[in-house]
């Protein structure tokens, strides 16, 4: 028998992806769907994408999406890898008006958070779990005792007077044609910082490179235990679906 079923959408700096999700297992029926994302990315362009997507699968009910923005009751209050005119927005009208279904607006990591300790890597962590994703820029959700904290920013921790995701995100990595070797020190650095404001119980690290995390996470050096999260690239989408149903 099908289990129960939700829809989520991923917002990032560079595609906008979203698919139908079985909420008993975590894992997307069929295949998703990716766009790129339009630049400029304003609220009614990005809206206009997660539209096409809803649609094209032809999902009707609740739903979650995702933006890599600060979001409080539906407004957006950050706008770091986004158009800036996503600051002030609110995010569910702008979605609403596009998406026609009842929409759940939330943080880019604190979805993969939520998805990430439900079905993933952090299933059976009490105490305090950060969960990182590298990606564009630094996101992160923190949780205490299975419950998040909302819209933590430690991306933007400031590492020798620099943000911290235009120091040590994945795409520097990219960038600056950086190995493994030479990335992962860095990571080291911006987890040590983080280390001195906040002691967790476990460090969860997603986005891409949680893929390839045999290469770099054995050369971490820090002091809380490391893993990499499970659901990798699908985690924002399982995790809005699933926040949407809640
Ligand atoms: C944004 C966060 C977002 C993260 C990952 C940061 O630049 O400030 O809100 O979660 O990027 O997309």
């Amino acid at each position: 028998m099908a289990g129960s079923r939700g829809f989520g959408i991923d917002v990032g700096g560079s595609g906008i992806k979203g698919g139908t999700v079985d909420l008993d297992t975590g894992t997307l029926v069929g295949k998703r769907r990716r766009i790129v994302t339009p630049q400029p990315s304003t609220p009614e362009a990005v809206a206009a994408v997660a539209g096409q997507i809803v649609h094209h699968f032809g999902w009707h009910g609740r739903l979650g999406v995702t933006i890599p923005c600060v979001v409080k009751n539906g407004t957006a209050y950050s706008a770091a890898n986004v158009d800036p005119s996503w600051i002030g927005t609110d995010a569910v009208a702008v979605m609403a008006k596009e998406i026609g279904e009842p929409t759940l607006v939330l943080n880019d990591a604190d979805a993969a958070g939520i998805a990430e300790m439900h079905y993933g890597a952090g299933r059976d962590a009490s105490g305090v779990v950060v969960l990182l994703t590298f990606g564009t820029g630094i996101g992160s959700a923190v949780f205490s005792d299975g419950e998040l904290v909302p819209n933590t920013e430690f991306g933007h921790l400031e590492l020798d007077g620099a943000d911290a995701e235009d120091f040590a995100a994945a795409s520097v990595k990219d960038e600056q044609n950086l190995s493994w070797a030479d990335w992962t020190p860095r990571v080291s650095r911006y987890l040590q910082a983080l280390e001195q404001v906040i002691w967790p119980d476990l460090i969860i690290v997603g986005g891409g490179v949680s893929k390839q995390a045999d290469r770099w996470l054995p050369m971490l050096d820090n002091r809380t235990t490391v893993v990499a999260a499970q659901l990798r690239n699908d985690a924002g989408i399982v995790g809005a679906a699933l926040a949407a149903h809640a």
